[in-house]
């Protein structure tokens, strides 16, 4: 399995794997994601048996433009209309009434699909040159955590991927945002890289799960997930915990007092995007330095301090 920088000539060995039913591992500006061809449920398969991911969790469509995107549902509130043209592409994932079109396996048998237009170039042009909205999780094994290089891909998933696309360490660091309409109203699956503040913007005050009259939460959002091989526990930042060779530590903005195996620093500006960026890479490191326990600092619940707080509070779930 190789793994190839990101170039013209790459992408179009990346499209053709993809046209002839493989799985390419390829960035976006989220998370790597471990692409199929969406529309072939054969192909989709090989993406729960690489991650070893079980079946009744749904896969998210990636297409290369909005116009495109669309077609893939049936209906389109007005408020997921707005949303789509001042977030697409970006880090935002749509959940609505799937098109006829569109293979049980992606959806879990759901009749709903979750469709994004990523924003990295790469992403889409390999799209494009596929033909065919992509199908692709988080390019990590099940409940571990999401990979931001293809150095993590190929840590997690070896040579299961047909090949990775190398694009250097993705912009964003945490998964898109899911949301889903219920009555109108936009509702919050997934907090992620596009805040809920600017979706709240455009499309009205969100409504909670439990308000939504039986509508799903996304079934893979499992109370644990994204979770390191340590023990990860959340504390009060600065709060003087026990050290020593077993602990490691990942600070918000400043580094603790106190000794440590591994200490990371997430934003030394204290800045919530900066620190999303670098969340996941920290936890790899922090993860194969071979610490037992890993001491988080509990960041600011707004912007994409939401999305941080929401990886870390799945990753410390017992
Ligand atoms: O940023 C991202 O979203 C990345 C990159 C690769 O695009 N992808 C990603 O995919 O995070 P994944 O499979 O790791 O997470 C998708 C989530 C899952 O929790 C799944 O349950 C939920 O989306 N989901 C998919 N289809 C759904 C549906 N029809 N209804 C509710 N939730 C759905
Ligand atoms: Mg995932």
């Amino acid at each position: 399995m190789a793994i190839e920088k990101v170039s013209a000539r790459s992408i179009k060995k990346a499209a053709a794997l993809i046209k002839a039913g493989g799985a390419v591992a390829f960035p976006t500006e989220t998370v790597y994601g471990l692409g199929a061809d969406g529309l072939n449920p054969e192909a989709c398969a090989r993406i729960f048996e690489i991650k070893g991911r079980p079946r009744f969790d749904p896969l998210i469509l990636h297409e290369c433009s909005a116009a495109r995107a669309r077609k893939l549902f049936s209906k389109v509130p007005a408020s997921a209309l707005r949303l789509m043209k001042k977030f697409w592409p970006g880090p935002l994932t749509l959940v609505l009434p799937k098109a006829a079109e569109v293979p049980d396996i992606v959806t879990s048998g759901l009749k709903t699909v979750a469709v994004r237009v990523p924003a990295s170039s790469a992403a889409r042009a390999l799209i494009k040159a596929a033909g065919r909205p992509v199908a692709a999780p988080s390019a990590n094994s099940f409940g571990r955590l999401s990979p931001t290089t293809a150095a993590h891909v190929k840590r997690q998933l070896g040579c299961g991927p047909d090949m990775i696309l190398d694009g250097g360490k993705t912009a964003i660091g945490v998964e898109s945002t899911i949301i889903t309409f219920y009555g109108g109203r936009p509702v919050l699956l997934r907090p992620g890289g596009l805040p809920l503040e600017e979706i709240e913007k455009i499309a009205g005050p969100a409504a909670a799960i439990k308000n939504t009259g039986g509508a799903p939460p996304a079934p893979g959002c499992l109370k644990k997930h994204y979770a390191p091989r340590a023990r990860l526990q959340i504390i009060e930042p600065g709060r003087r915990v026990k050290g020593g060779a077993r602990a490691g530590y990942l600070a918000f903005s400043k580094k603790p007092a106190g000794e440590f195996r591994a200490v990371r620093v997430l934003s030394p500006r204290g800045d919530l995007r900066e620190a999303a960026a670098n969340l996941f890479g920290a936890l790899h490191r922090l993860e194969s330095s071979g610490v037992k326990t890993i001491y988080a600092e509990r960041v600011p619940a707004h912007g994409l301090g939401r999305a941080i707080m929401d990886r870390l509070k799945r990753a410390s779930a017992k």
